[in-house]
């Protein structure tokens, strides 16, 4: 692998850790210092590469990386774009944009076939937001400890104290339901007809990988049509394969009026994001191309990127792999975990390649990620679970990457034990 540079002594990392703490984050610097000190300089694949001239598997990277790091095919369209118009003017119309919003809506459910582009997560939440309230849909019910990003419309879905304190007051005409709880949101939607927009992740990330009881999703696609209620699927964790189906609303047939995708969306290589809504939900948006813009958004580098990720994911069947892949890891994850730590975990569960260790002790996730560094493992830990080690690997990983991450895990479970 190169680095691309030849500075990878010790002194990049201090002088790394020195910048970080003048210019970034002294928080920062410090986390960096505790796991171990080492930085970033380089990743392909499923591998990212240290300063020291460290190979870590990058199980990691929350979620974003299901096509591996550098996909060939995502490398080559971006650079092929590079070279052309990487931002484009937004006056005249531009080829990259609408082939991608195509092949966007070639691979979510019937019917969702209108797409805003834009970069990080939050702004495509913050998007399907705005296109509800056009829409009348002006209260917004989202689950308690659901994660939608961290700016203030979708801070405010996003539910832990930690994070919505210092910014209140957030939006109005919220309310967070138990995720799981049918009765619960039938109750709010009962208040608000035709009112309400529903925003909800099919399975749970951030709040530390949680499954909803079967048929909960059919269920509340049920309430929403029942009390005229937007449904926004969440699927920037979820969707584009992570877990062993396109969308996590395919695992039970639900086709929501807008779903919001992020992450894998640039194949690990440009930020870009999208809001995709039926035609009838995006309405609002349609009539008047200015109301919600942004300057990047479409910008044809991601766009290239947005087609190169979802080229590789359909050609390698990454989708199937991360269902067959995730599958057996959950398995023999849930044989160690078992074998090594016992009572010390309370569950590993998951779908696909989602998938979430709970410890049952404080502090324990925190160390097993630690430990997992330490065996050449890069994990997640979970925004609004303190409890909870996530695992995303990329779809990607072949045989002896996964056994690699088994042989690791366990060394790492057996240093948190003794
Ligand atoms: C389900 C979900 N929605 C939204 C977001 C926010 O995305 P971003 O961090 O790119 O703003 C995340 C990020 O983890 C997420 O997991």
């Amino acid at each position: 692998m190169s680095t691309g540079s030849t500075v990878t002594t010790a002194s990049t990392v201090d002088l790394t850790a020195a910048r970080y703490r003048r210019h970034l984050s002294t928080g920062r610097a410090a986390l960096g210092e505790m796991f171990g000190g080492d930085v970033e300089v380089c990743a392909r694949g499923a591998w990212v590469r240290t300063s020291t001239g460290r190979e870590l598997l990058n199980c990691g990277g929350y979620g974003v990386f299901i096509t591996g790091a550098r996909h060939p095919r995502v490398v080559a369209a971006v650079r092929e774009q590079l070279d052309r118009n990487p931002v484009a003017t937004r006056l005249l119309l531009e080829p990259q944009a609408a082939l991608a919003a195509e092949a966007l809506t070639s691979v979510t459910p019937p019917g969702l076939s209108r797409v805003h582009f834009a970069c990080g997560g939050a702004e495509a939440v913050e998007a399907a937001i705005k296109l509800a309230r056009a829409n009348g849909k002006r209260h917004l019910v989202s689950m308690v400890d659901g994660y939608h990003g961290k700016t203030l419309g979708a801070l405010s879905a996003t539910a832990r104290p930690v994070f919505t304190e210092p910014f209140r007051p957030l939006l109005p005409d919220t309310t967070h339901v138990p995720f799981g709880d049918v009765a619960a949101l039938a109750g709010v939607l009962e208040r608000h007809p035709g009112s309400a927009c529903v925003l909800v992740e099919p399975v749970q990330g951030e709040a530390g990988v949680i499954v909803p009881p079967a048929g909960y999703l059919p269920a509340v696609a049920a309430l929403c049509a029942e009390h005229g209620a937007f449904l926004v699927l969440d699927e920037i964790q979820t969707g584009l394969g992570r877990l062993g189906h396109w969308w996590g609303g395919d695992r039970d047939g639900v086709v929501p009026d807008v779903l919001v995708a992020g992450k894998a969306l640039g194949g690990g290589v440009v930020p870009v994001s999208a809001m995709v809504a039926t035609e009838a939900a995006f309405a609002p948006f349609d009539r008047d191309p200015f109301i919600h813009t942004s300057t990047f958004s479409g910008a044809p580098l991601g766009m290239a990127a947005a087609r190169g990720a979802l080229a590789a994911i359909a050609e390698e069947d990454l989708v199937g792999r991360a269902g067959r892949i995730g599958a057996r890891l959950l398995v023999e994850l849930t044989r160690l975990c078992a074998d090594v730590l016992g009572d010390a975990v309370a569950e590993v569960r998951g779908v696909g390649l989602l998938i979430g260790i709970e410890c049952a002790v404080e502090g324990l996730a925190g160390e097993l990620l630690l430990e997992l560094m330490e065996a050449g493992v890069v994990a997640n830990h979970s925004l609004n679970s303190d409890r909870v080690l996530r695992l995303t690997p990329p779809a990607v990983l072949d045989e002896r990457e996964r056994q690699y991450l088994l042989d690791a895990f366990e060394r790492a479970a057996r240093a948190v034990s003794s």
